[in-house]
Order: C-alpha cells, then structure tokens, then sequence
C-alpha cells in the first residue's frame, strides 16, 4: 500500500515558524526501574525524558539535527512515583540565529485518581547543526499573537540578562585568578 507522505513546510530559513508548529508532549509510564533509592522516580529520569522530548521541539523547528548546549534551568517542584504517567510538554521559547531555547513543564499523574501536579520546570538550549557539524542558522519564531508576542519578549529579555550576568562573572574569575 503506498503511504501517503505528509509534506512539512520547506525549510527556508527566512520563513518562519509558530510556536504551535513545533510544540510536543511526550507520555511516558513510570515504571519498577525507574526507580531511586527512596521508589520515586528518578531524577535523572526526569532529566532524560526532558531533553529527549525537548531535542524533538528543536529539530522539528529547525528542520535540522542539533545538540544541547545547555540546560539553563532545571527545577524539581515535586516527587514522581512509579506507576504515575508523566507528560513532558515542550515549547519553544525563544529562537537566535543558530540556538533555541525550549520551555519545559513536567506533570505527573496518577492514572487510578486522575490527580495531576506538576513535578518540574526547565528551560533547555539547543544549537543546530548543518551536515558538517557546523552551527547553522534556524527559522525564526513567530508569535500567532500579542500573548506569544509578549512571551518572546519576555524570554529574549531573560536571554540578554543571562548574557550580561555571564560577563560579569567571567570578569570576576578573571580578577581572582
Ligand atoms: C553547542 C556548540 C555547537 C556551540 O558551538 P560554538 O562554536 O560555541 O558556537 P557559537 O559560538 O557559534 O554559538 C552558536 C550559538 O549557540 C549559542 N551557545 C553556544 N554555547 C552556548 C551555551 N553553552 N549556552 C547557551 N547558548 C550557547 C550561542 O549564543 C549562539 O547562539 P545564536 O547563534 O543564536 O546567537 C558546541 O559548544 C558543542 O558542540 N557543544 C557540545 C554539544 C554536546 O555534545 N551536547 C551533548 C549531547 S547532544
């Protein structure tokens, strides 16, 4: 049977891209050997499933293989228990030239009462890479609205202060050393 092929939008860089057209959840059930010492779920676990799922959010905006330059921020709100399935819901946040930053919103929930709570947070940036293993450039974000809009701005705020708070502390190591 021949199988219909689901065609993306062209990959142009200039073109860019929503929110939505890469935004996933990934579910997963937690099972014995996910287990830590204490029979909650581990968190390095956790940690897996957030840059697996979040990797996913990267490629399908870039259209291109990337790695994880760096987990900017990674709470652990609450513990996960065996049994319980834990959602993994990712999206974009912010978009440079070649890096990408998705936001990471874990939740728990067991499946015999329905109650759900978040469990962490995260905040994970991404660099894509062309067919030679160089950095190469990414669509940019378009927000569908002046909520989105805000949240951009938001996170490119978010990104400038980190920058400048990184200068300042190189400048600090370089006086102490
Ligand atoms: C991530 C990596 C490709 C960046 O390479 P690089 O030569 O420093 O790249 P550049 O200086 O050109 O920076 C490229 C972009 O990444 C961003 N970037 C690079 N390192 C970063 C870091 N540690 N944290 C946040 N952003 C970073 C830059 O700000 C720049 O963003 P922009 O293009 O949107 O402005 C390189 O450091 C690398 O390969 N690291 C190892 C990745 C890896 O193995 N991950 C684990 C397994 S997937």
């Amino acid at each position: 049977m021949e199988q219909e092929k689901l065609e993306a939008p062209a990959s142009n860089t200039g073109q860019g891209r929503s929110i939505s057209f890469s935004r996933s959840t990934t579910i997963r059930l937690m099972e014995a050997l996910d287990a830590n010492g204490h029979g909650n779920v581990h968190g390095g676990v956790i940690m897996r499933m957030v840059d697996e799922a979040a990797a996913i959010v990267a490629m399908k905006h870039a259209r291109l293989p990337v790695v994880t330059a760096r987990v900017e921020r990674f709470d652990f709100l609450a513990p996960a228990y065996i049994g319980n399935v834990v959602s993994v819901h990712c999206a974009m946040n912010y978009v440079g030239r070649t890096s990408m930053e998705v936001g990471v919103e874990v939740v728990a929930e067991d499946l015999m009462t329905g109650v759900t709570r978040r469990v962490a947070s995260s905040r994970v940036i991404y660099v894509a890479l062309d067919k030679e293993g160089k950095t190469a450039p990414v669509p940019p974000l378009v927000p569908a609205d002046a909520d989105e809009q805000a949240k951009l701005e938001q996170a490119h705020l978010r990104r400038m202060r980190m920058r400048a708070i990184e200068e300042e502390l190189a400048m600090i190591e370089q006086m102490t050393s």
